[in-house]
């Protein structure tokens, strides 16, 4: 038996930068608000024809791969983390292989939203234990800003999201203190449609029936969010996971260097550090900048963490993650 260890990391957002005051300009919406009930300041937007969720998480690989010191050909396996593929079929994770240029190892697409990240380490975590792969390449990356609503009707979704992505290699660790001690996964489909995108789906509402209504008030392709009742169960479930990591592991809340939450509302991450007891250095937030990225915006923020200097050897990591589904989760690190 082995552990996972993260031994890269990379992060690539678009250049675009989309103010608070941009969006004021083309929706009912002010910098006072958003700032007062989300902490974003702004987000990043891809601009059509540059970039696509898989060209940002290639670029984020690319990064990742070159920190870890292996080459693109030692990866074993590909996890690719998104709620906005390029296609609807097939997955990113193939596209990632094929624009790597590395051989036709196998490719995984997760699809389980803002916890897309742990659960794809999670994933990866068990192949590298089991001693199936050594690396594994875990990108989540997301293209938002081409399937929000960016009138008034839309504001309470639109003005949250943002596009970006990031990457992680994961290798073997000898030493079974080290690395990824545990991860806790967790779902509740009850909630399923209160963060959701309903169409297309082959489900209740199939391509061919907004073809034949061609309708220009169906909304049913863009994102419903119910803010408050998201926002209720989020705060319960991050604390809950980040609890059961711990116990797990039989440590507590005084044991945390870093806490890394999904980046979903500053306000969300700020109940969480005063309900650990957590000073600010002991939690990374950098929702300000880049809005929530959904799958993307865990690896975004442990790279910069990273790249800050705000993770050392020895320091127990802690990544918890909520949303659509709902889905949940918890990873508790020794780095
Ligand atoms: O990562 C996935 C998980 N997602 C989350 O964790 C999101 C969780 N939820 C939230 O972060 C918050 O619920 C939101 C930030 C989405 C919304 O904040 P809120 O304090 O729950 O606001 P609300 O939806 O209750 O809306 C309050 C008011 C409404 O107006 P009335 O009905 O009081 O007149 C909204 O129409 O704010 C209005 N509003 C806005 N006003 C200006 C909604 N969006 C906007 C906006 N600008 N962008």
């Amino acid at each position: 038996m082995y552990n996972s260890k993260i031994i890269g990391l990379g992060y690539f957002v678009p250049e675009n930068v989309v103010t608070n005051d941009d969006l004021s300009k083309i929706m009912d919406t002010n910098d006072e608000w958003i700032q007062e009930r989300t902490g974003i300041r702004e987000r990043r937007h891809v601009i059509k024809g540059e970039e696509t969720t898989t060209t940002m998480g290639v670029k984020a690989a690319k990064i990742a791969i070159e920190r870890a010191g292996i080459d693109k050909d030692d990866i074993d396996f590909i996890i690719f983390a998104t709620l906005s593929p390029d296609y609807y079929f097939p997955g990113p994770g193939v596209l990632v292989q094929r624009d790597l240029g590395i051989k036709t190892i196998g490719a995984l697409d997760v699809r389980n939203q803002c916890s897309g990240f742990v659960y794809g380490l999670s994933v990866a975590d068990q192949y590298i234990k089991s001693g199936m792969y050594k690396n594994v390449l875990v990108i989540g990356s997301e293209v938002h800003s081409t399937g929000l609503d960016f009138t008034t009707r839309g504001r309470g979704v639109s003005v949250i999201f943002g596009d970006g992505a990031g990457a992680a290699v994961m290798s073997r660790e000898e030493d079974t203190k080290k690395g990824i001690l545990s991860t806790h996964l967790h779902s509740e489909g009850q909630h399923a449609e209160e963060l959701a995108v309903i169409a297309p789906g082959m489900g209740k509402r199939w391509v061919t029936d907004i073809i034949e209504e061609n309708d220009p008030n169906d909304v049913s392709y863009l994102p419903v969010m119910n803010g408050q009742f998201v926002f209720k169960n989020a705060v319960v479930r991050f604390s809950e996971v980040i609890v059961e990591g711990l116990q797990a592991n039989g440590l507590g809340k005084e044991d945390i260097d870093l806490l890394v939450p999904h980046q979903a509302n500053l306000r969300i991450s700020q109940f969480i550090q005063r309900k650990f007891e957590l000073s600010d250095d002991q939690v990374f937030n950098n929702i300000m900048k880049y809005g929530n990225t959904t799958a993307a915006s865990i690896p975004i923020a442990l790279t910069e963490a990273w790249e800050q200097g705000r993770i050392k050897e020895g320091d127990l990591v802690v990544l918890a993650a909520f949303g659509s589904g709902f889905t949940w989760g918890s990873a508790i690190i020794r780095w």
